[in-house]
């Protein structure tokens, strides 16, 4: 494989960690807010972050590649307000995505089609992560405001359930 390509799948692995670290760390906060739905909803977020991570060092192995585990940095946010860890989040998923789309840049500069092939599973996947994190925004602008509406969204979203990723490998 390709070097930078390889390094650069490498680094992503601990990209999605500390992405897991940073969803982990807002379920946190909810929790000591008393928002369980909130808390459960970023659980299972930091969920499919390992699972993402899990996949690129698989996929590294499958490769024969040897995969070095990077620091993974503590996230240093201090929420003050409900709606900030969900502006946080579309940020950060905005900048997940740049990291996948210049990993596919560099696959296809060298026609890796397989890691392109591999990479494309990610390119979708941020275009939903992106579309979740917006959506609870506009979604708590509207009814998260007033304690009735915090309540059901709250219950909204202690329903998420955890599903395991469409991408497998063997
Ligand atoms: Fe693995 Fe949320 O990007």
């Amino acid at each position: 494989m390709d070097k930078k390509v390889k390094d650069l799948l490498n680094e992503q692995i601990m990209k999605e960690f500390y992405s897991a670290y940073l969803y982990l760390d807002m379920a946190n906060y909810y929790g000591d807010e008393g928002l369980e739905g909130f808390q459960n909803w970023f659980e299972i977020q930091a969920q499919e972050e390992r699972d993402h991570a899990m996949l690129m060092r698989t996929y590294l192995m499958n490769n024969d590649e040897s995969v070095t585990l990077l620091p993974i940095e503590a996230p240093a946010e201090n929420y003050t307000s409900f709606d900030a860890p969900l502006k946080k989040t579309l940020e950060h998923e905005k900048t997940v995505t740049a990291s996948i789309h210049t990993i596919f840049a560099a696959a296809s500069a060298v026609q890796d089609y397989r890691a392109m092939e591999f990479l494309n599973w990610f390119v979708k996947e941020q275009a939903e992560e992106e579309k979740n994190a917006s959506d609870l925004i506009k979604k708590f602008g509207l009814f998260g405001t007033d304690a009735k509406g915090l309540y059901q969204l709250d219950q909204e979203l202690k329903a998420r359930v955890y599903a395991a990723p469409s991408l497998t490998l063997d």
